[in-house]
């Protein structure tokens, strides 16, 4: 029950209708007992210094921010962990004395999910579409470990500034996102990460890539999950977008209360919510 001093989290993103994350974190914070509640709202590019600063003044402990604001957000803050700070996308924040910090989970989030499929993103060819906030925090992780990473863009500059910005030993292509861009890539790919809000398989059919240019050996792991997903029968297997949501939640959690998440509590929920599990 919302009382007098429940701590208020909240998530600023447009569009937030589909999220999953108040599933997880209210569950959670009701099953703990916590006097806690995490409330989304729809919050427009033009309105996100203003929603920033509602946050500031009402004393939220914390927020996360999704989509189209996880770069944008950064000069509104006081202060940046290092690895927001080199990712250059932020998905949570937290009130600190210093003000409101930003930090990123999306990187490590993506990286335990991959790993609980028994995929270990080190001495891989790995492709990502899309060059925005997700894919910033995930390049910068991806990048860190001895990768070849090849990024697909529909906005060229956005995909070199990015490959411009990685620092860590991979090595980093980019290239516009096109039919031969990107059938070209799905030759010799391990992990083909679709950071934009359009399926796998809607841009494979928009560009007339058929679905079987896909490899045998190649894991998919689309990001998005506010749709169905068509499923590709090609491939090794799929990369749930739900495993990752638990796996960043869980990290932001341990941000804002400063101690281990309850992370099979918070999946539970989810699991429990949907009424099966993805894996
Ligand atoms: N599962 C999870 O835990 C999780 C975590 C983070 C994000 N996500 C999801 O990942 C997606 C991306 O989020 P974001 O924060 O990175 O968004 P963003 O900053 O707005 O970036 C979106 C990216 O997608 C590209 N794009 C948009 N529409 C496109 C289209 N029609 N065709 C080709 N490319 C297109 C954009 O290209 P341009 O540069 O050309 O504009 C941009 O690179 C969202 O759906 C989000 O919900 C999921």
């Amino acid at each position: 029950m919302i009382k007098g001093d429940t701590r208020v989290h909240s998530l600023y993103g447009s569009p937030v209708a589909h999220s999953l994350s108040p599933v997880i974190f209210n569950t959670t914070f009701e099953k703990l007992s916590l006097n806690r509640t995490y409330v989304p709202f729809e919050v427009s590019k033009d309105s996100l210094k203003r929603a920033v600063e509602a946050a500031r003044t009402l004393g939220f402990d914390g927020f996360n921010v999704t989509m189209p604001h996880k770069i944008v957000i950064l000069e509104m803050l006081d202060g940046l962990d290092e690895n927001a700070k080199k990712s250059g996308s932020v998905n949570t924040v937290v009130r600190t004395k210093k003000g409101l910090v930003g930090y990123n989970t999306d990187g490590e989030g993506a990286v335990r999910a991959l790993r609980s499929y028994g995929f270990e993103p080190s001495n891989k060819r790995i492709v990502v579409l899309g060059a925005g906030g997700a894919a910033q925090a995930l390049v910068h992780r991806f990048s860190t470990e001895n990768n070849t990473l090849r990024i697909l863009n529909r906005t060229l500059d956005k995909a070199r500034e990015l490959a411009d910005n990685a620092t860590g030993p991979s090595r980093i292509w980019y290239e516009e996102l096109s039919r031969s861009s990107l059938e070209k890539s799905l030759q010799d790919t391990d992990l083909l990460v679709n950071a934009t809000p359009i399926r796998t398989s809607t841009l494979l059919s928009q560009l007339k890539i058929p679905l079987n240019r896909v490899k045998d050996t190649a894991w998919v792991f689309d990001l998005a999950y506010d749709k169905p997903s068509e499923p590709i029968p090609a491939g090794r297997g799929t990369i749930s977008p739900l495993e990752m949501l638990v796996h960043q939640a869980a990290l932001s959690y341990e941000i804002w209360l400063n101690e281990p998440a309850p992370f099979a509590l918070m999946r539970s929920s989810l699991v429990d919510y949907l009424g099966k599990d993805w894996k």
